[in-house]
């Protein structure tokens, strides 16, 4: 059988990760890279030396690489949010498959149209939420359709990290609303955690339909560093099948924990992490599942490549399966209104490195609370989260930012 052929746009910043798993799968004999496109490649030296010397051809302009190399059976796409949807529709109506880093798209309306261009073309698109690819949550996946929690109630999602200045600093798109006149919505859910809250809606379509969605979104959006998107932020979905979906996401914590997925039903409840572990506790008792490190990315492309050569194989991460997350997305925006400002007195900065990293330790200290009460912020209360409304999301086509904050 021929080997796939593949090649990438975009190779510094996460695509890094691509060229050395591109690198690797070469290595294995399972992939033939054949081009790759990057216009600074100045600024990344070292993805332009390893892919170079496996004699992989470099381009400035994708259109001119797809152009040259019919040969390609699929693209990595890892440039920045806001060129996923023209490199996407491109590379599928030019006939190739594509691997896309999430979020596939920022705007239902963006995603809607690629969804269409997919089906038209028959062309596989496989998005890089690479958190659907371990074997806990697929564990938990089937656990839940099994109905092994009795009937699901509410999913609870928590995110904590800490991101320094520097992270901001790294891309001109990071932190922003719009960019270049182009949405970004640069923030806690669409970026770092975006994975987590993929997770947690996937978790809520549990009757064996992936495309569960919102029925509402009431969510609050918040920032400590100087940036217009949010770095605090948590979201109540309420899906079409009654599912709670209750997200928490700060990128100011005081430590480092592993994002976490615990799943309520009427039998039991699920504790899902990171760390590639689940553990459920029902009537006959606490099974705990721990499948120990894995190679999320090296699934993806595994799980790609096998869905190219074996027409039918499902994919962990096709784009329909992002509508509700893009959704969710957009109704957080539509509900918060605004992204509020944390006033200084709240928060400390200290250095960190090189940089200095802003932390908001009343939130810390109290978010697993919170999350334990599905409350949001301002409901908790904390002094200074301001209270939002649910929005509506039925028949949602479009998403506009609201005006409040394109004045941010
Ligand atoms: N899956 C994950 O866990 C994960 C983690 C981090 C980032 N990401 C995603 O990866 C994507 C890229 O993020 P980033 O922070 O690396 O962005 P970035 O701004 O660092 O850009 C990545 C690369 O794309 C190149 N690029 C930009 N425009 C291009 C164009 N028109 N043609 C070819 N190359 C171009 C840049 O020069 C750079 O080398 C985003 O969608 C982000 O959300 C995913």
């Amino acid at each position: 059988m021929k080997i796939c052929h593949a090649a990438l746009i975009g190779i510094g910043g996460f695509g890094v990760e691509h060229v050395n798993m591109m690198q690797k799968l070469a290595e294995e004999g399972s992939l033939q890279v054949v081009a790759f496109t990057e216009p600074n490649v100045d600024a990344h030296q070292e993805s332009y030396n390893k892919l170079t010397a496996l004699g992989v051809v470099h381009y400035t302009n994708h259109v001119e690489m797809l152009t040259h190399h019919p040969d390609i059976d699929f693209v990595t796409i890892a440039t920045p949010i806001a060129t996923h949807k023209p490199m996407c529709i491109q590379a599928m109506q030019m006939g190739f498959h594509v691997l896309v880093e999430k979020p596939p798209a920022i705007t239902i309306q963006d995603l809607d149209e690629m969804i269409a261009v997919q089906r038209e073309t028959g062309r596989l698109c496989q998005v890089n939420f690479q958190n659907t690819s371990g074997q806990a949550f697929r564990s938990l996946l089937e656990k839940l359709g099994s109905g092994a929690l009795g009937q699901v109630e509410h999913v609870v999602g928590i995110g904590r990290w800490k991101r320094s200045r520097a992270y901001y600093d790294r891309t001109r798109w990071a932190g922003k609303l719009v960019n270049d006149g182009q949405y970004v919505l640069d923030g806690t859910f669409n970026n770092p955690f975006a994975h987590l809250l993929h997770n947690c809606l996937l978790a809520a379509g549990v009757e064996g339909t992936p495309n569960m969605y919102p029925q509402s979104v009431q969510a609050e959006l918040y920032h400590v560093n100087d940036i217009e998107g949010d770095d605090v932020s948590c979201i109540r979905a309420i899906m079409d099948n009654g599912i709670g979906v209750h997200f928490y996401a700060m990128l100011c914590y005081e430590g480092s924990e592993e994002p976490s997925i615990a799943v309520y039903g009427t039998e039991g409840e699920a504790h899902w992490n990171y760390e590639n572990k689940l553990t459920l506790r029902t009537r006959k008792g606490e099974e705990e599942l721990a499948f120990g490190p894995v190679d999320l990315i090296h699934n993806m492309y595994a799980n790609l490549i096998d869905a190219i050569e074996n027409p039918g194989k499902p994919l962990f991460s096709p784009l329909e399966a992002c509508r509700s997350f893009v959704l969710v997305s957009n109704g957080t925006y539509e509900s918060a209104r605004v992204v509020h400002a944390i006033p200084g007195k709240f928060m400390i900065e200290q250095p960190a490195g090189k940089s200095t990293v802003r932390l908001l330790p009343d939130l810390s200290e109290k978010m697993e609370d919170v999350a334990a009460r599905r409350q949001l912020y301002s409901e908790y209360p904390f002094p200074w989260a301001e209270p939002s409304h649910p929005f509506p999301m039925k028949g949602y086509q479009r998403f506009k930012l609201p005006a409040d904050m394109m004045q941010t």
